[in-house]
């Protein structure tokens, strides 16, 4: 996976865990990255300690209260020193911070699953305190955050993010970056082998989901509608009860693209594009293919937020 992809598909994972042991150079691995990351004026505040000892793990999942990620066969700890950076200055916070992103990416990289559980831990009844007395924590140590480590066994909660225009500008503060709007679908059919979705290969022979520019005085919904039409022949249902947002850079145009995907329920029709210059074709595919086929790490996320939703909402 390169980093953009890894970065945009880390998730807060809350669900169950497989009870397979973690490998000890995976561990390794995660904490190696923890430590790799920047540290205000290189003070290096941040320690770790993994547990991968099951009667460790027991110990410190008793004093959790109310419990969290019961069943991952391993987790990390961070630990901050307050040390004094210069003058009256300490970066302790933005060390850790720093450290455990590293150590989230590692997590997913390394295609395991993880939470920043630090709330948690550290509200008034001061869980950190009895784990660190555990783990045999010296005082001028601060037990901050808890990490599991695991693989999931469900896919992590799908999530709505402020759009890029909303937090991200250049030049002056709320200097919105040209964009360009378009909706589309994940188009999708049950069928007695399982949900099937429709992808669609464009004139350049990347796989992707049918979507297209919003025409003037089109509601959202309108384009989709009409944009999955035209590129798959198939007239869906829309759910606009899932409603995300895929953003990327439009080429190297400086501009911003940012679709609107909504849910397009279909049976399992012949699908065929209205036109062949722009589309090639139009094909059903599994959700584990989908998955390999899709181009682009930002398809790749809506599809899993598509697939979580239509399974939570009314089954696989
Ligand atoms: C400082 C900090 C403390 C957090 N503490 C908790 C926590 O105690 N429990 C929890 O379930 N998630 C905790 N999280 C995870 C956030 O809830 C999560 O990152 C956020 O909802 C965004 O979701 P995402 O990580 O899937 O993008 C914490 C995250 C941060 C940065």
């Amino acid at each position: 996976m390169n980093t953009f992809e890894t970065i945009i598909g880390r998730r807060s994972y809350r669900g169950a865990y497989s009870p397979d042991r973690i490998a000890r150079s995976d561990l390794i691995r995660i904490m190696q990255a923890g430590l790799a990351a920047p540290s205000g004026c290189n003070k290096q505040t941040t320690s770790m300690i993994a547990i991968d000892d099951p009667e460790t793990l027991a110990a410190v999942k008793a004093v959790i209260d109310p419990p969290i990620a019961e069943s991952a066969p391993a987790c990390i700890c961070v630990l901050a020193q307050k040390t004094i950076a210069y003058r009256d200055r300490t970066f302790f916070i933005q060390d850790y911070a720093a450290a455990i992103e590293n150590m989230l990416l590692e997590i997913e990289d390394l295609g395991f699953r993880s939470c920043w559980y630090e709330g948690h831990i550290t509200d008034e009844d001061r869980i950190c305190d009895k784990i660190a007395q555990i783990l045999k924590v010296p005082e001028d140590y601060e037990l901050v955050c808890i990490l599991p480590v695991g693989r999931g066994l469900e896919e992590p909660k799908s999530l709505i993010k402020k759009t890029f225009n909303e937090r991200a500008w250049f030049n002056a503060f709320g200097n919105t970056i040209e964009t360009e709007r378009s909706c589309g679908a994940v188009v999708y059919a049950r069928t007695w082998q399982g949900l099937r979705f429709a992808l669609i290969r464009s004139a350049s022979g990347n796989w992707g989901l049918p979507k297209g520019h919003m025409e003037e005085g089109e509601s959202e919904q309108e384009t989709a509608l009409r944009e999955v039409k035209e590129e798959t022949g198939l007239t869906v249902t829309l759910n606009a009860r899932f409603r995300t947002i895929e953003e990327h850079p439009l080429g190297r145009s400086g501009r911003l693209k940012e679709v609107a995907y909504f849910l397009g329920q279909t049976a399992l029709k012949t699908a065929k594009p209205k036109d062949t210059r722009e589309i090639r074709s139009v094909e059903w595919v599994s959700y584990r293919k989908a998955l390999r086929l899709l181009a682009f790490p930002g398809d790749r996320r809506v599809l899993r937020d598509a697939r979580q939703f239509i399974i939570r909402h009314n089954g696989d």
